[in-house]
């Protein structure tokens, strides 16, 4: 967390509240907050490290040189092909429209492939984002929030959303509205399949993001969504048709699928009433049925702490500011239950 969160928002202020007394000694901008304030939040967490995968800087393995491959597809790549992140991998070429070079490429030295991070076909992962189905304005506003300033991550070191936003940073008005337009135009499909149940694997955080540690047994799920791929192998090699599984805990869709419908914690506005029946979106309010959850769960975090505080991120703002941690896992965990 950064000294800005102690600032910029009267819910990041609250969910800090454990913190207060070093937010009233040390830090302009934070006045007293009463216990009577804070009664109602329970979500006083610092963010959770399974939305924020913290990624260990190791260097990666050497390429042993091997042609790797996936089912269904004619392409074969070596992992220094796979890593070129000026390079999208594109395992399946009829399934996105041709690739604008914003996408497949970026533009060396300044800017890397949208299509890497967030595949050619715009789905995505869990450290980043499903872009396909957006509209193509809420794209380019989120382009103008991260280069801004005013959408960052609530956790610093997470350098998967620091690269985004460098990126943000570095690519021209044109090439946002092109890349936008690209993600637009493709529908989103069906990414991940959501369990609930008490254990989970133990994992780690390799590849930027969650992996089951080899021989680690398993875990309490405790108020956690654990993400992973579907078939290791084939996400490593960044398969844009192997999806991810998301393990949540029991009770926690039926939980969220109240929460969406009814004005929660005494908000003025149900989520289904902006973001559509099923969560399917409308307009340029975002569409969150079947999209990742530890994606989703880092924003409904960031928009509470304050870190993202984008042009159009009032009514979101105001919308989660009395959601605990638990409600906001629940809420997760039933949007990507949904089918997009
Ligand atoms: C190095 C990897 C990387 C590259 C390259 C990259 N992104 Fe991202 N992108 C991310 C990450 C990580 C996030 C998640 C940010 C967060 O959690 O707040 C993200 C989030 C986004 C979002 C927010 C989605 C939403 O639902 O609000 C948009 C829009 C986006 N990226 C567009 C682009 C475009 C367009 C390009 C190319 C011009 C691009 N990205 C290139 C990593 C990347
Ligand atoms: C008054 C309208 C409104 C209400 C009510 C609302 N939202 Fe939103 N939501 C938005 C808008 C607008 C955005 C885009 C914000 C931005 O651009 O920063 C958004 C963004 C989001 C995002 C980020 C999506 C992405 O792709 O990054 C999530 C997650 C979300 N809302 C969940 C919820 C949940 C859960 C609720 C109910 C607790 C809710 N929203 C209630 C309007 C609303």
């Amino acid at each position: 967390m950064n000294a800005k969160s102690f600032t910029v928002s009267r819910s990041g202020r609250r969910w800090l509240a454990g913190l207060s007394a070093v937010c009233l000694a040390a830090l302009p901008g934070c006045s007293p907050v009463t216990s009577d304030e804070l009664a109602p939040i329970a979500s006083r967490h610092p963010p959770p490290p399974s939305s924020y995968p913290e990624q260990p800087v190791v260097s990666a393995p050497p390429d042993d040189g091997a042609l790797k491959r996936v089912p269904g597809s004619a392409a074969a790549m070596t992992m220094t092909q796979i890593r070129n992140l000026n390079l999208a991998p594109d395992w399946y070429p009829s399934d996105h429209p041709p690739m604008p070079s914003v996408v497949s490429q970026g533009r060396k030295p300044d800017t890397f492939a949208c299509g890497y991070c967030h595949y050619p076909n715009g789905q995505g992962r869990p450290e980043n984002a499903s872009l396909a189905g957006l509209s193509a304005s809420y794209i380019s506003q989120q382009m103008a929030d991260f280069k801004s300033g005013q959408r960052k991550s609530s956790e610093p070191k997470m350098r998967a959303v620091a690269l985004m936003v460098a990126n943000a940073k570095a690519v021209t008005d044109e090439e946002v509205m092109i890349s936008a337009n690209y993600f637009a135009s493709i529908p989103f499909k069906p990414w991940v399949r959501v369990v609930e149940t008490d254990t989970v694997p133990k994992t780690s955080v390799s590849g930027f993001m969650l992996v089951p540690v080899a021989g680690g047994g398993m875990e309490p799920i405790g108020q956690r969504v654990i993400e992973v791929a579907e078939d290791l192998a084939r996400t490593s090699v960044r398969d844009s048709r192997s999806g991810f599984v998301a393990y949540v805990p029991i009770g926690s869709i039926r939980k969220g699928e109240k929460l969406v419908n009814a004005n929660a914690r005494g908000a003025t506005t149900s989520c289904v009433t902006c973001h559509g029946i099923g969560l399917k979106g409308q307009g340029d309010i975002p569409p969150l049925a079947g999209r990742s959850p530890s994606y989703s769960l880092r924003q409904l975090y960031d928009f509470q702490s304050g870190a993202r505080a984008g042009k159009s991120s009032a009514a979101m703002r105001e919308a989660v500011s009395t959601l605990t941690m638990d409600d906001m896992v629940s809420i997760v965990a039933y949007s990507a239950s949904l089918a997009p």
